[in-house]
């Protein structure tokens, strides 16, 4: 018995910001954040879409392509560092939206790792026989925490606002990492499969908490007395804080490291790899490790400048915008793998039947 993936969905907001969007409220380029990142555009939920309606709407989509009905699905993963709100988390949510039955319904937070997470607990909720279709999705809404204020306004094209010192201030601070993010969410269906030789194999998931500092959103949370509170606004505790540099250094070896490992363990090399599905953090994160892997550049296929780092929808947006496109031949031979905040990060190796 196998776990394969049998179907794929995504649901991301309509509304496209351009680089040259952003360059109206902050002090950016389009060259910059190309150059830099590999970002040409993300699109962002409207005010009151939260990640569990994208998500929602990846699942049902996922389990239509797969060719089942909502009563089918066994469990729903729900990978997402942007919940709707502090409890519950979206699982719940989607359950509900997604009209699925009374079933079990988790929540991963291991924000860019979060889907590589759900992908493995899938696989192995089919492989110990419990679960016959799981869905697993990487679902966000980071719009929230974008300082961008009467920005949005301007970016929706409203040409008689001018920001404020106080936000021009604010935006221009969080620039750094404010032109990565976009929302998104898309959904896999992993179904048990009668051949041994195809789904998923070898799987390496690893953490490393020395590092939680590197990415982290410090407040708002139960370790402050109150959980919230102005200071903690003022003091940018619900902004995300990020050490790029340190990050872009790890995720750079520790993917290719984790890819690596599940090949030998599969008794395959590298050049065995049809496609390794990663992170997209950033372009230049993905093609160093490529270039660590020693692999083709088409092994390795981006769709980062599209969306933006939809954090823990990379993975699945990138399978889905493959599947649409008929770039996941038969029998391909797929590494995923994932680094963020945590730091979590791994690999699991995939044959898709
Ligand atoms: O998925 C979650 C995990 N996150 C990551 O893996 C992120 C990993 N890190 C990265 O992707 C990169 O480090 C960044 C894209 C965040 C930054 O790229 P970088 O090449 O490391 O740039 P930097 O932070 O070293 O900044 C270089 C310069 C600075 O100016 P000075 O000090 O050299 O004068 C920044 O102030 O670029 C400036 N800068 C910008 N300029 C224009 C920073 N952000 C911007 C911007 N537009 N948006």
């Amino acid at each position: 018995m196998s776990a394969v993936i049998i179907g794929s969905g995504a649901s991301v907001p309509e509304r496209v910001v351009t680089n040259h969007d952003l360059a109206q409220i902050m002090d950016t380029t389009d060259e910059w954040i190309v150059k830099r990142s590999g970002v040409r555009e993300r699109r962002f939920a409207p005010v009151g879409v939260g990640s569990s309606d994208l998500a929602a709407a990846a699942v049902g989509a996922a389990i239509a392509d797969a060719g089942l009905l909502p009563a089918d699905i066994d469990a729903v993963v729900c990978a997402t560092m942007t919940p709707d709100q502090f409890a519950p988390g979206i699982a719940p949510q989607v359950q509900q939206k997604a009209g699925l039955g009374a079933i079990a319904a988790y929540d991963l937070r291991q924000q860019c790792s979060g889907f590589l997470y759900g992908l493995d607990l899938a696989a192995s909720l089919i492989e110990s026989g419990r679960n016959e279709h799981v869905v697993v999705v990487g679902a966000e809404v980071h719009r929230g925490y974008l300082p961008f204020a009467e920005g949005w306004d301007i970016l929706a094209g409203d040409t008689s606002v001018e920001l404020s010192e106080q936000t021009r201030t604010a935006i221009d601070e969080s620039r750094g990492w404010a032109v990565l993010f976009g929302d998104g969410a898309a959904a896999v269906v992993v179904s048990r499969h009668d051949d041994p030789d195809v789904g998923f194999g070898p799987r390496r998931l690893h953490t490393d908490g020395t590092w939680v500092h590197l990415i982290e959103v410090k407040g708002v949370g139960f370790r402050n007395q109150p959980w919230v509170d102005e200071a903690q606004l003022q003091a940018r505790l619900h902004w995300p804080s990020m050490s790029g540099a340190e990050l872009f250094r790890q995720a750079s070896v520790l993917m290719p490291e984790a890819v690596a490992e599940v090949v030998a363990e599969a008794k395959l090399t590298v050049g065995d790899l049809d496609l390794v599905i990663a992170h997209q953090a950033n372009a230049r994160i993905v093609e160093a490790a490529r270039k660590r892997l020693g692999v083709a550049e088409s092994v390795v296929p981006m769709n980062i400048d599209r969306w933006g780092n939809t954090t823990a929808a990379t993975l699945p947006l990138l399978w889905d915008d493959l599947a649409r496109e008929g770039k996941i031949p038969e029998g391909a031979t797929i590494a995923f793998t994932a680094f963020g905040s945590g730091v979590h990060w791994g690999a699991l190796l995939y044959r898709h039947p």
